[in-house]
Formats: structure tokens, sequence, C-alpha cells
């Protein structure tokens, strides 16, 4: 039973939007929204510690690289550091002159003014000025009834346009929000804005901005997307209006709902990076823009180095990054589940330059940001034999036959599961060797000759058994055979291969070749690992591995025997 204060009947869903035709679910989004970061105000806003002027100077200079064009630098009517900083980037001509400064503002007249003060001398800016329309901001807050809060809008929007006309030198850009927005009845947000629109009298050539925030996020997505599509149905100037949205992530859906509001005719998306904000947060710019990149589409902005993104980030906002942060979190391209890292490794080994990405579990290619494969698959106890193969094959250029792979990934998990944690791959490689790879004792493969006839090849080998050297020989098809055929005759096992393979080893060591055995050996399967200068001494140490790791085969072969020449 639930405890007494936990209690849903306290909540009600939100009201559908009724009244029109829903067209957002049948389209989809193929470019880029117009970006306008809102990390230096909303976010700074949301910190424990606001920004010093540093900090805020090293993430506007990540902003502008990233190429974001619309940047809200702060609140300068309400914080002397936001002014100071204002001044700064204007004085000192810090404003690429593809990039537009935004600041925040009250509908409150001195406030009005004293950010026109700060804005002196800009080439150009987006005024920002906002009230809060939803009813329980009405009813709660303000104690003001509709046409009162409209005409805190309008009143606001005069004064915006008023001042504006005092700085005639500078490309004005008027932005309105209703704030609370998703919480205001929608008809009526309309109402507001177009009466914002009546005082502004924008164009089609000169939009202004309404900005739809999703102050508290509080209902899912796709009611967002419905009122952002009836707003856009119902505006009665659309054409001179840039719909933008700013939504915030109470539920988790901020990204969300952004993206649908782009599917219901947004042209605009103000966010921070990394989403940091007030509460849960603002949208975060990267993520969405990775997705959309992965779908395809050019995000219009630079996110090919993510760390130097959380660097900035985290340093100057004091705040860490999640290692599953979506895309560029620390773990996102790891896989430590088995069939995963399996399907991963088949899957990137058929992938070709040349075509779509299509690889599973790894919906982008982690090269793409920066990342290389190093750690996109690790081992751990989770992981079987499709990890351990990857590295393996990455780190050392060893290849194993499945039979293989399937006999050593219980060694390697016996060993993550008794020391916890990771393992990296040089300790799976000795694993493997030291599992495998014994052709030094007791029998040992010091030399061998081979001789060609057309129908076979005799092969005579010298052998140490415990420092005790004999000569064995063999015919066959091949030096492996007339080795095998050597050793039965010399132990009167019955000595099979089962399976056999080998490969070049990278360029640059010292050993060339790898090959692989399984020997059925007296009804006993058994497998031997060798790596050497050439595939026909690994292939015979991998047999005499094979015959090591069996212990059957030493104590039989000691009598020493002379050699043809
Ligand atoms: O979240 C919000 O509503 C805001 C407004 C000022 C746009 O930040
Ligand atoms: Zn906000």
């Amino acid at each position: 039973m639930a405890s007494a204060h936990f209690n849903h009947r306290k909540y009600q869903p939100v009201e559908p939007v009724t009244g029109f035709t829903r067209t957002w679910p049948d389209r989809q989004v193929t470019a880029a929204p117009m970006w306008a970061s809102v990390d230096l105000r909303d976010g700074n806003q949301a910190l424990l510690e606001p920004m010093n002027v540093a900090q805020k100077q090293r993430l506007w200079h990540l902003l502008v690289k990233l190429g974001i064009k619309e940047i809200e630098v702060g609140f300068p009517s309400a914080s002397q550091p936001d002014y100071d900083f204002t001044r700064w980037l204007i004085e000192e001509n810090q404003i690429p002159d593809d990039v537009r400064i935004q600041v925040l503002v009250q509908a409150r007249e001195e406030l009005i003014a004293k950010t026109f003060e700060a804005l002196k001398g800009v080439k150009q800016a987006v005024i920002h000025v906002y009230n809060s329309t939803s009813r329980v901001q009405r009813e709660r807050v303000f104690g003001m009834d509709r046409e009162q809060i409209k005409s805190i809008a309008v009143q606001g929007a005069t004064w915006v346009r008023q001042y504006a006309e005092q700085y005639p030198e500078t490309e004005w850009t008027f932005e309105y929000s209703p704030e609370s927005f998703t919480s205001t009845e929608v008809e009526y947000a309309v109402e507001v804005c177009e009466a914002v629109m009546d005082v502004w009298q924008p164009t089609p050539e000169q939009r202004c901005i309404l900005n739809l925030p999703t102050t508290v996020e509080v209902g899912p997505p796709n009611h967002f997307a419905d009122q952002v599509e009836y707003f856009c149905q119902h505006l009665s100037r659309r054409d001179c209006a840039i719909i933008s949205v700013h939504t915030h992530n109470d539920r988790g859906g901020a990204v969300a709902s952004a993206e649908l509001a782009l599917m219901a005719g947004a042209d605009r998306v103000e966010g921070t990076l990394l989403g940091n904000g007030e509460r849960t947060g603002n949208m975060d710019i990267v993520t969405l823009a990775i997705n959309l990149y992965s779908q395809g589409i050019d995000p219009q902005l630079d996110l090919s180095n993510p760390d130097e993104i959380i660097q900035t980030c985290t340093e100057c906002t004091g705040l860490p990054i999640h290692p599953r942060h979506p895309w560029i979190g620390e773990l996102v391209y790891t896989a430590f589940s088995g069939s995963h890292q399996d399907a991963i490794r088949k899957s990137l080994k058929q992938q070709q330059t040349d075509e779509h990405w299509q690889v599973a579990y790894l919906p982008i290619d982690p090269a793409d940001l920066g990342r290389d494969y190093q750690a996109v698959i690790r081992v751990n106890s989770q992981s079987g034999k499709g990890g351990m193969t990857f590295l393996l094959e990455r780190d050392f250029g060893i290849s194993l036959p499945r039979w293989m792979q399937l006999e050593l990934a219980p060694v390697v998990q016996s060993t993550t599961e008794q020391q916890g944690g990771e393992i990296d791959s040089q300790t799976i490689h000795d694993l493997l060797i030291k599992h495998f790879v014994q052709d030094k004792t007791p029998i040992s493969l010091n030399g061998y000759r081979i001789e060609r006839s057309n129908a076979a090849e005799t092969l005579s080998a010298d052998i140490s058994i415990e420092g005790e050297n004999i000569c064995i020989e063999g015919d066959g098809k091949g030096a492996m055979a007339a080795f095998i055929n050597a050793w039965q005759s010399r132990t009167g096992l019955s000595i099979h291969v089962v399976d056999y393979a080998e490969h070049a080893m990278g360029e640059g060591s010292d050993v060339a070749a790898a090959a692989y055995v399984q020997l059925n050996i007296d009804g006993q399967r058994v497998g031997g690992m060798a790596v050497d200068a050439d595939t026909v001494s690994a292939s015979l140490k991998a047999v005499v591995s094979g015959l090591n790791r069996s212990g059957k085969v030493a104590e039989l072969s000691k009598q020493t025997q002379a050699c043809s020449a």
C-alpha cells in the first residue's frame, strides 16, 4: 500500500489541446533550427555560484567557436556582472559580425532603460522581454485577470520599441516570451502575442521572435507540440514572427519537446550546452544537435570535439557531466555486454567507408566525435567472448577461431569475477598465452627440415622432451600432416586435426604469424596456439602446444631416436 504522502490524486493531467487539426506527427525535421544559447543567462542564473566574468568570457568563446549565432549574454539590468560582461563584449569588440547577442529583461521601464544603456554601441542585438501569463501566475501570484496581464506585455513591448528608437545605430530584434506558456491557455497565449505584435509591427523582412517556453515542463512532449502547432496555426501574422521554443527538463523531456516542436512549426530553439539550467535544466543543445546529425541533418554547429565542450562547461559551471550523458558521456560508446560486443564487432568488420552507417548498438560513428574504438568494447564479468575477441584483434592482431573463443571466455570471466571490475586487453592477451601457448615444455620444437616429393612431404623435427633430444619423422600432405603422423608413429596414439587456422600478424612485430590447432588425441579434444616467424613454424608449434596441453604425449615419446640426415 502506498504511503499517505505519496498520492497521485493530488495531480491532474494537462488539458488536451482541441479545436484544431494537428499535422505535426506526419512531418519530419529536415534542417537545423536557428540555435540560441541561454547558457550565460538561464544557465548562469541556475548556478549555486554564478559564473565570474572570466568564466563567462571562456564560455562565450566556446559558444562562438561552436557556431551559435544568437547568444543570450545575461540580464544586465538585474546583475552588475551581467552588465559588465555585456559592456566588455561591446567595448572590446568581442562579437563577430554574424553573431547577435541577446539580453533578457522584465516588462518594467527602469529595467528596460538600463538594458538599453548596457547595449549602447552594439551593432545588432535581441531585446528579450517577458512576463508570466499562466492561470496560476495570474490568479495566485499577481492577482490579475487576463486583460491586466496582457497589458503588462503590451506596455513592456511599447517601452522596448520606444527605447530602441533612441538607439537607431543598432539593428534591433525584439523577442517576447509568454513565460509559463505550457500552463497558459493556448488561445490566450496567442491573444497576448498578437497584442505584442500590434505594438512592434514586425514584417516578413524584419520579424520579431515569439518564444514559447516550457518554463516548467508540465506535460508530455506531444502535448507541447500540440500547443506549438495550435499557436502557429492561429497566429494571424505567422510570416512576421520567428517561432522559438525554450524547453526545460522537469519531466526529462526537454529535448523531445523541442524536437517535436520543430515538427510542429518552430523555427528556433533556445537551450544550453549539456542542459545546465533552472531545476532539471534547459534543453541540451548538444543532444538535440547530435540527434539531428544522426538523422543525416547538418546541425550547423561544430560538435566534433565534445571533450572541449565538456571541459569548458564543467569548469565554468562547476557541474559534472554524467558518464551516460546522451551522445558524449564517457561510457556511451562502451559495451560491456557480451552480445552487444559481438554485434558491434561483427558490424564494424562489415562497415564500408562509402556506405551509410549500419553498426548495431552504435547509432553514430564514435570517431565523428573524436572518440576512437579504444573505448567501444571493454571487458568485465558481464562480457562474453565478443569483447575479448575484439580487443585481441584490435590490440594484438590475433584472430581467434570460434572454438578457441569459447574456451577462453570462461577463463577471462573467472578472472574478472575474481578481481572485479574491468579487465584490459594486455591481461586478456596474457591469459590467452598462458592458457593456449605451451610450446616449450615438456616438449619443444628446436628445428625441422622438409623434403618435398610429388605426393607428400617428409618432415624431420628436432624435439626436446624435458631436456632430452629426439628426432621424429613423418610423411603427409603438408608439413602439419607430416608432423602429426610423426607423433602418431612415435607414440602410438590416434591424433587428428579437428580444426586449424592461421593468419599473418600485424607488420612491425617480430612474430609474423599465428596458428591455432584443435587436436583430437585418443578421443580427447585439446587446443594449442603458437606465434612465430612464419606460418609453418607457428603451425608446428601450435601442435606442440596441443600435445603438451593434453598431458599424454611426452611420457610416451621419451626414447631417443636418431634422425636421418
Ligand atoms: O524558462 C523560461 O520561461 C525563461 C523565460 C525568461 C523565457 O527562461
Ligand atoms: Zn528558462
